[in-house]
């Protein structure tokens, strides 16, 4: 949520700024800002709305200084403190205009902090928490020459002073040449370049111009130069970040020709699901997870195992549950981050708590993980972000390998979850000794074969995106999806696709609890002569009559149900299921798969579906109203 970018170096800043704001957008688009020093001159612009509306304004701008300037900031905004206004938008500046300040978080106790500058004379130009740290900033600088150090120590003292969430960028008239940084739960990662250096809230903003990053530690304050990165932690002392090199480039973070980035991390799904698996099978078939430090013994210990996630990496939890349960044995439970500690879960030393999240910033999810460190539990992330504070901060990481996802609504992120949730239960179950490894092979080469089923699944969408079409244009106002087992977790991921992107509302339901409310939802044709007038659409998600018939003959019973009462039915089934012809009004096919891994498949058109609604009505696909990547505040 908000995203940061700073720079010093031979270039524009204001051209690398805007660059990595439009690379950052997908945290929060209320509003954008920048401020340039050029020579001993601040100057600033902002607007309210998305980054177009700041380069329009600046295309207007007549100071060249602020095209000539080489250090900057810039900042686009996730409202939380004050309206998506113009004055409300990064930077803040001090009162005498010499500091500018941008923010991401929320300082806690920013009412107390206000009341006191205000009883000191100070004016306030917005509703922000934010502002309070330019006039502290400016008060610690006042009567103190400008230079990058007193900037630094300036900012060591605010931060002292401040409760919450902050990752804060400031850059002080009189010390031209430098920016200064500081987080506290909150993300900020340095770019190493030649002769320039960049802060940002995540690596893409500078991708273009170096692929070297410093991760930054908790409490940390960094001051960057052109030539120099120096960190030290919020009592001066000096501090090392971790270096690391980016593994993609920028071209990853490009549409490549796709409409939106969500319909190209759509069709990246096959590649994302490989490279998280490549280099974690061994040679015999064996699961390999060297990286996860976790050793065997730790392993054989668990009792118990939690997993802990928000939103999508929540529902790729669910489905992990069915499959981690099912091979180890072990009780696994499910929770969402942000009810997870308020509950007072029982953990001990030998509970594993698997953490799941794409960004790796998600405050509900590290507050969990810290609860749960608390508690002595060992924390297992599963994460896509490299530098990010959740697998900085749990006992053992694995990274799930799929390239940044850049369009609010995840999608490449669940399907890769889904595969590192099924190399974490398989490789549970080898180190306990509970499966053969002749059956953990099996299912790793079930597994491996998942990208190709996956390929067959996007190549057949065209009748998914037709009908999104049409759901579009009658302006269908609920769909419901229903589902067994793992189906049940992809109708509740088909729901928030369709939620988040489409406005439009939807829900999904255990298809076996219809019959205990749900079901009175299910309207017939209205009548009313619309083109969508086939009443209310409910799409099936049905598990393989290859696996637990029983399943599969419930969920017939349960279309049948739903058709009954007028539902327009969209089944998705596997290929050769001849028991759904007659029951679906429309039919979805999927390559056969088995139960467990059929969520690779099925998944695949609820998000084509949403993804074609949305672009119907005219949305923005990639960046959905109200919302932001990377929710960083609880
Ligand atoms: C939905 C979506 C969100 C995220 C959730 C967790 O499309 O993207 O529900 O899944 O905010 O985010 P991470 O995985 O980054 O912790």
């Amino acid at each position: 949520m908000c995203g940061i970018v700073g720079y010093v170096g031979g270039q524009s800043a204001l051209g690398v700024v805007l660059e990595g704001l439009r690379r950052l957008e997908y945290r929060g688009y209320d509003s954008a800002g920048v401020a340039v020093l050029a020579s001993s001159r601040l100057l600033l612009a902002k607007k309210a709305g998305k980054l177009s509306n700041l380069e329009k304004l600046l295309a207007e701008a007549s100071e060249a200084e602020l095209r000539t300037g080489t250090t900057g900031i810039g900042h686009t905004r996730w409202a939380t403190h004050g309206g998506p206004t113009d004055r409300n938008a990064h930077p803040h500046l001090s009162a005498d205009g010499r500091i500018a300040v941008i923010h991401n978080g929320i300082i806690e106790n920013f009412a107390k902090l206000r009341a006191e500058l205000q009883a000191s004379g100070v004016e306030f130009a917005s509703d922000t928490d934010t502002e309070c740290v330019a006039h502290l900033l400016a008060a610690e600088l006042a009567g103190v020459a400008g230079s990058p150090q007193a900037l630094a120590d300036a900012m060591r003292r605010v931060c002292n002073r401040l409760e919450g969430a902050f990752t804060l960028l400031a850059v002080d008239a009189q010390a031209p040449g430098a920016v200064v940084g500081a987080r506290r739960n909150s993300p900020l990662v340095v770019g190493r370049g030649n002769g320039e250096n960049f802060l940002a809230s995540d690596v893409s903003a500078f991708i273009e111009h170096t692929r070297e990053a410093v991760e930054l530690g908790q409490d940390q304050i960094v001051l960057i130069t052109a030539e120099a990165i120096e960190i030290t932690d919020f009592a001066g002392n000096p501090a090392q970040g971790r270096d690391y090199h980016v593994d993609w480039d920028a071209r990853a973070a490009e549409k490549d020709g796709h409409a939106w980035f969500m319909l190209k991390e759509i069709a990246e799904q096959p590649q994302a699901v490989a490279d998280t698996l490549r280099g974690r099978i061994g040679e015999h078939g064996e699961i390999m997870l060297d990286e996860v430090r976790l050793t065997d013994q730790d392993l054989r210990d668990v009792d118990k195992v939690f997993i802990v996630s928000c939103g999508t990496s929540y529902h790729a939890g669910l489905v992990a549950k069915y499959a981690i349960e099912h091979w180890t044995r072990i009780p696994c439970e499910v929770e969402l981050a942000s009810e997870f500690r308020y509950r007072d879960p029982v953990l001990d030393r030998s509970t594993l708590v698997v953490v799941i999240s794409q960004s790796g910033e998600t405050m509900d999810t590290l507050m969990a993980l810290r609860h749960a460190k608390e508690q002595k539990a060992r924390v297992l992330a599963i994460c896509n972000t490299n530098g990010s504070t959740i697998p900085r901060e749990s006992d053992a990481v694995l990274y799930t390998h799929g390239g940044p996802e850049i369009a609010v609504a995840s999608t490449k992120a669940f399907l890769t979850q889904l595969a590192a949730c099924f190399l974490v239960g398989l490789h549970l179950a080898q180190v306990r000794g509970v499966k053969y490894a002749d059956e953990v092979g099996a299912v790793l080469a079930q597994l491996q074969e998942m990208p190709a089923k996956i390929e067959k699944v996007l190549a057949a969408m065209d009748p998914v995106r037709e009908l999104g079409r049409q759901l579009a244009e009658t302006n269908a106002s609920t769909v419901l999806f229903i589902g067994r087992h793992v189906g049940y977790p992809v109708a509740l991921e088909g729901a928030l696709k369709l939620k988040e992107l489409a406005y439009l509302h939807a829900e999904g339901f255990a298809a076996g609890e219809l019959k205990h409310g749900p079901i009175a939802l299910i309207a017939g044709p209205a009548g009313d002569g619309r083109a969508f007038d086939r009443g209310t659409p409910v799409v099936c998600i049905v598990p393989s009559p290859a696996g637990r018939g029983v399943l599969h003959d419930k969920i017939v019973s349960n279309i049948q149900e739903v058709r009954a009462r007028g539902a327009h039915t969209i089944v998705i089934a596997e290929e050769g299921d001849d028991a759904v012809v007659p029951y679906a009004d429309m039919l979805v096919r999927v390559p056969r798969t088995p139960t467990l891994l059929a969520p690779f498949v099925t998944t695949v058109p609820l998000q084509v579906l949403a993804a074609a609604i949305a672009d119907a009505s005219g949305h923005d696909v990639d960046q959905p109203r109200n919302l932001a990547k990377s929710v960083t505040v609880e």
